[in-house]
């Protein structure tokens, strides 16, 4: 279990975030949704190392992890797909998937990000950075799969690609979760992202304004919160 207590966080001199509690169970999806501004990426950015908390505390299986660098986060199972997608535009596609794989475990990351994604398979030699959005997005997703996390956050990985790279994109990660992967989704598809979660938490102007079921949402609640969200 991931969860986020009291959590404050913010800018120089601005506070984003205040006295936030969130919980990602076991093998859970959770849906992270609020307007422009609410502070998502902050949240993420908190849970993943890459930003220090002013107040309250990360745990991981009841453990305290505050203060820990992304990169023992990362070792403790916990990834991030930053917004705008976080892969090495000057690596190849192989490159990019191997930095990421255990040592020893290259070829089975390499095999296991092709079945994934096969449009990977004919673009490891390429640039990461020449691909398209979709395709890079693709390779992030791929990055974090086969480093075999146990959570995934993910910072709206839909954004700016077509439906169809936006179906494939969620049938992974209906199958990832199904593996018993946990992740936390961010994402302006509000629709989408609650028919795939478990539980889903409100944000706005960095306080959690709702947390529960997405069944107690109702969807007229939803879009008066959301206005413009994208069904
Ligand atoms: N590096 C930064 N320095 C100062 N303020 C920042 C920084 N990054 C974000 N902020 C501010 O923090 C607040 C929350 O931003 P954040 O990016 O977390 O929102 P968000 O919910 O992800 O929004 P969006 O839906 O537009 O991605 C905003 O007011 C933003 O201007
Ligand atoms: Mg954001």
């Amino acid at each position: 279990m991931f969860a986020l207590r009291g959590v404050s966080a913010g800018y120089e001199g601005t506070t984003v975030l205040r006295d936030v509690d969130l919980v990602v169970p076991p093998s859970s999806v959770v849906a992270l949704l609020g307007p422009n501004g609410a502070g998502k990426t902050t949240l993420l950015r908190v849970a993943s190392g890459l930003l220090p908390l002013s107040g309250g505390e990360l745990l991981l299986d009841g453990q305290p992890v505050t203060g820990w660098s992304p990169t023992k986060l990362a070792q403790a199972g916990i990834c991030h797909i930053p917004e705008g997608r976080g892969v090495f535009r000057n690596l190849s596609v192989k490159d990019n998937l191997v930095l990421q794989a255990a040592a020893g475990e290259e070829d089975d990351a390499i095999g296991r990000a092709i079945e994934a994604f096969p449009v990977l398979g004919r673009r490891l030699e390429q640039r990461a950075g020449t691909m398209s959005g979709g395709e890079q997005q693709m390779l992030a997703l791929a990055r974090a799969y086969v480093s075999k996390p146990r959570l995934v956050l993910l910072d709206e990985v839909s954004m700016g690609l077509a439906p169809r790279i936006v179906d494939e994109i969620f049938e992974f990660l209906r199958r990832l979760a199904a593996a018993g992967t946990a992740l936390l989704l961010v994402e302006q598809y509000v629709h989408r992202a609650l028919a795939e979660s478990d539980y889903v938490y409100l944000l706005h102007r960095g306080r959690i304004d709702f947390a529960g079921e997405p069944t107690e949402l109702a969807d007229e609640e939803v879009f008066a919160r959301y206005l413009g969200a994208v069904a």
